[in-house]
């Protein structure tokens, strides 16, 4: 996960353009463009969208519409460390419910939010692929099974939150 930056609108705005040069008037070049002002800024600042959209030769509403339609990509800042809690059915039956109102509970946040000193998004997830090892959590890359409320407590201690 990239580190989260404070950054002036000036700056932003300078690095943003800087990104945009790049891909300027290839409209092939959405994908990559939004990918990479995302690295560079954990997320896709909205006020930029109509600029992006100008230098591409495309309208603000089919940037937004890509953006809209790919879960990877965010128009709002996320936390250093992703939280993702499975909700799939393997996962369900083995108390994922609990799970995810448990980290809630310790995170103080909601679900697609992002706790107020920006160490943690939470997201759900359909499946995260082990579940053999139901019920599970991603937090950032590691994936962490067999999840129950003891150990839950521990990783966030551990994981400082
Ligand atoms: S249902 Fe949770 S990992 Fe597959």
């Amino acid at each position: 996960m990239n580190e989260i930056k404070t950054i002036s609108e000036d700056d932003l705005l300078a690095g943003i353009k800087e990104i945009i040069a790049e891909y300027s008037g290839q409209k092939w070049a959405l994908i990559p463009l939004v990918q990479k002002i995302q690295n560079e800024f954990g997320h896709i600042p909205p006020q930029f969208i109509p600029l992006i959209a100008g230098s591409l030769g495309l309208f603000p509403s089919e940037v937004q519409g890509v953006i809209s339609f790919y879960s990877q990509l965010y128009t709002t800042p996320r936390g250093k460390n992703v939280v993702r809690v499975c909700r799939g059915t393997a996962c369900h039956v083995r108390g994922g419910k609990t799970i995810l109102k448990l980290v809630k509970q310790h995170l103080q946040i909601e679900e697609d939010q992002t706790t107020a000193d920006m160490e943690y998004t939470l997201e759900t997830v359909a499946c995260i692929g082990v579940c053999a090892l139901a019920p599970n959590i991603v937090i950032g890359n590691q994936v962490y099974g067999n999840i129950n409320p003891k150990k839950l407590g521990q990783l966030f201690k551990r994981n400082g939150g």
